[in-house]
């Protein structure tokens, strides 16, 4: 991505629409905007995610115009958001656990928040040429697997069979099936609320911009980490309560039997997928992954954490398990790849670097705020143990 380029739409400047735009992905978007784009944000600095200020980062003041406001209430704002090329619809609420037990919060912020927007679009004078789309690989579910044969969709695991240790997904002869990268061609599948919620939104932008000839780029993230990812929220992800962990000399868990993957992928290579599409000069109109490529397991994740702090980590792999969870993820990127002619994701090692280099100069997360987390969880008997 240049930030030499004149980005023009029938001779003039870009104005681009970034909703969420003051969170951890839209905070790196803002500093890697080529500086002649006009950029609007709407974003409610939502207080599980800006615990600590109630207003806008300076750097954002600086840099666009900032509109505090639910984008459910983004009908409010018409006049600034007139003569938007491009939408970066990024607001939603993210954690995949806490979806199942707050679900209207997470229907209507997500869902509800997207047909507002949808409905405010439809009132513009001048009709945006693009919306660019944060979904996730949720959407997914628990993927495709093989049995060597053909393509099995999973019904998605069972809490008996996780209670009895269980952990992977298995064909009809009890066996465990090969988990298959997650292929854009794939079934959509989702086994959480948090899930269903993503891939509605994309439904209704599709369904929408079908019909207004708008270029739609949907972008399914795998687990994004990296620098300004919220640490007072805990639920945040793993990299930021492991890293959190290590370096306080807390004792961590991990669920499961610790072999649960994840493909996690650097928040600045993300930002880089997000402002390519965002800014691409030919219609795209299409559905791309977003993941490094790589599957990591969560023992894997603890020790590169580990090797970077340079310290050693205390784990329990407990038995215990989250209702919901996916066993395997992992992109296939050769979509993105021919789409986009390019993708050199970060390793994960140097973007934990780049991660612990920042956390250093942060507060850290209480463990008292992780623990009411999973108590709250394990309440709602959405954490559980093997028997
Ligand atoms: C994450 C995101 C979600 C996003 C999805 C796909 C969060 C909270 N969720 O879900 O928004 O859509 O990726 O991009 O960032 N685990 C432990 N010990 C812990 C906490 C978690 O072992 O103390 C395990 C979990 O059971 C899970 C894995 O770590 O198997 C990853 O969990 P998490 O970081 O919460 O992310 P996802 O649920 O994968």
């Amino acid at each position: 991505m240049t930030n030499d380029k004149q980005l023009m739409t029938n001779g003039k400047i870009m104005k681009i629409l970034i909703t969420g735009g003051a969170g951890f992905i839209g905070k790196w978007l803002i500093e890697k905007m080529p500086s002649d784009v006009e950029v609007v944000i709407v974003d409610s600095l939502d207080e599980q995610v800006h615990r600590r200020s109630k207003d806008f980062a300076p750097e954002l003041l600086a840099r666009a115009k900032c509109i505090k406001a639910d984008v459910q209430d983004i009908g409010e704002h018409k006049e600034a958001i007139e003569g938007t090329d491009v939408v970066i619809h990024l607001a939603a609420q993210t954690g995949t656990g806490q979806s199942m037990y707050e679900i209207s919060r997470y229907v209507q912020q997500n869902a509800n928040g997207t047909a507002k927007l949808l409905e405010l679009i439809s009132s513009l004078e001048h009709k945006p040429r693009r919306i660019v789309v944060s979904s996730s690989r949720a959407v997914y579910g628990d993927g495709a697997y093989s049995d060597g044969k053909s393509i099995l969709y999973s019904q998605g695991r069972r809490v008996e069979d996780l209670q009895n240790g269980i952990w992977e997904v298995c064909g009809a002869d009890g066996q465990p099936l090969k988990s298959l990268p997650m292929h854009e061609s794939h079934l959509t599948k989702p086994t959480s609320v948090y899930g269903f919620t993503k891939l509605w939104q994309e439904q209704l932008l599709q369904v929408y911009c079908e019909s207004q000839g708008i270029d739609l780029v949907t972008l399914r993230f795998q687990n994004v980490y990296g620098p300004k990812q919220e640490l007072g929220n805990p639920y945040t992800g793993i990299i930021g309560i492991f890293t959190n962990a290590i370096v306080q000399g807390n004792r961590l868990e991990l669920f499961e039997d610790g072999k649960v993957t994840r493909d996690f992928v650097f928040v600045g290579d993300i930002a880089d997928a997000v402002l390519e599409c965002a800014t691409y000069e030919k219609p795209l109109n299409t559905i791309l992954n977003v993941g490094s490529g790589v599957a990591v397991t969560l023992v894997e994740v603890v020790e590169t954490i580990a090797e970077v702090i340079g310290k050693k980590a205390e784990y329990t792999i407990s038995g215990r398990f989250r209702v919901g969870d996916v066993r395997h993820a992992i992109a296939d990127m050769e979509n993105y790849k021919t789409t986009l002619g390019h993708w050199t994701p970060t390793s994960l090692k140097e973007g934990i670097s780049q991660y612990l280099k920042w956390y250093l100069n942060q507060e850290p997360l209480e463990q008292a705020t992780l623990e009411a987390s999973l108590r709250e969880m394990e309440q709602k008997g959405l954490l559980l143990a093997k028997k």
